[in-house]
């Protein structure tokens, strides 16, 4: 019986570690298609953003691979894309689902460094 809950345990701690060593959820190649549908036209097809809205819009837009955007969490860009971020308005119309894939997308365009 007391082997039975240390065996017990050992899996939730199993589960627990696991859950904090895997990456975020998103798949970040369809997060590429939701980001080419709802973000390309401002962002640029690299994330590295669009001069002439940039211009119009009076705004820096920072590339999304950059150091700055990389350092903030998945949580923080959640809340960017879905309640926007000062300029940019929230972008309605995406499953949790495909918030989590552009979320992995943007980390690829990080690591690439573009
Ligand atoms: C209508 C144009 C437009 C669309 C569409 C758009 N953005 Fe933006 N986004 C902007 C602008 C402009 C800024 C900079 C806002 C500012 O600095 O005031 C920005 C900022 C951001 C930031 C914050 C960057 C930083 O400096 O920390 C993230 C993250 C972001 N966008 C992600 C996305 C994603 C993901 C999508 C698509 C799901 C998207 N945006 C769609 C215009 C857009």
């Amino acid at each position: 019986m007391r082997n039975t809950w240390l065996y017990t345990a050992a899996l939730v701690l199993g589960a627990a570690s696991f859950a904090f060593a895997t990456p975020p959820p998103g798949s970040a190649k369809e997060g590429k298609a939701v980001f080419a549908q709802h973000c390309q036209m401002c962002h640029g097809d690299h994330g590295q953003g669009n001069p002439s809205l940039a211009k119009m819009m009076h705004v820096k837009m920072l590339p999304l691979g950059s150091k700055q955007v990389q350092a903030k969490s998945d949580a923080q860009l959640k809340k960017d894309i879905t309640q926007g971020y000062k300029k940019m308005s929230p972008i309605r119309g995406l499953s949790a689902k495909q918030v989590d894939d552009v979320i992995a997308y943007i980390r690829e365009l990080g690591k690439s460094g573009k």
